[in-house]
């Protein structure tokens, strides 16, 4: 039995996240979607907001669950008893930084390792900082994101 968990801000989530969410959920018995509360970052939607986003859009997946956390990821792996982390690289400038958070959980947890997903061609360019830059704006977002995340996104950039 192997568990994954998956962490991010996923703020929100797009297709590019919930594509790895599903490719991974074909990989592993089990994937823990993480959603971070991070008070470093000053995220548009609130972490309860985030995790109701991807049980929603996620719920579909019978083998994927989605929780907040706080912390470390390799201490949340260790708490849902995963084996695996896993994380979407969507080109070489994430190439870097994923690598090193790799190296330094592999530091502080070698039990646990990591696993990169490539992302899918046609999400490769994405992100949710740039799908809510673009929403900010006006553009259309309907090819980021599902229509329930576009309706979520418009209605907390348009409606406070
Ligand atoms: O979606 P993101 O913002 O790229 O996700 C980054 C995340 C949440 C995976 C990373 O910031 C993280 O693991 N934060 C938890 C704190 C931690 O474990 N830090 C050590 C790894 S460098």
């Amino acid at each position: 039995m192997i568990t994954a968990v998956y962490p991010g801000s996923f703020d929100p989530a797009t297709y590019g996240h919930l594509d790895v969410i599903r490719r991974a959920s074909l990989s592993f018995d089990s994937v823990v979607v993480g959603v971070l509360h991070n008070s470093a970052k000053s995220p548009l939607f609130s972490v309860e907001e985030r995790v109701n986003i991807l049980k929603k859009a996620t719920a579909n997946i019978p083998n994927v669950k989605i929780k907040a956390f706080d912390g470390l990821s390799v201490n949340f792996a260790r708490d849902n008893h995963a084996q695996v982390i896993v994380r979407g690289l969507r080109a070489v400038t994430d190439f870097e930084y994923e690598l090193q958070m790799a190296q330094t959980n592999r530091v502080l947890a070698p039990d646990v390792d990591t696993v990169f997903l490539t992302t899918s061609l046609e999400y490769a360019y994405l992100s949710s900082t740039i799908m809510k830059e673009v929403a900010r704006f006006g553009g259309d977002i309907s090819k980021f994101a599902p229509p329930q995340i576009v309706d979520a996104v418009k209605a907390k950039l348009y409606n406070g």
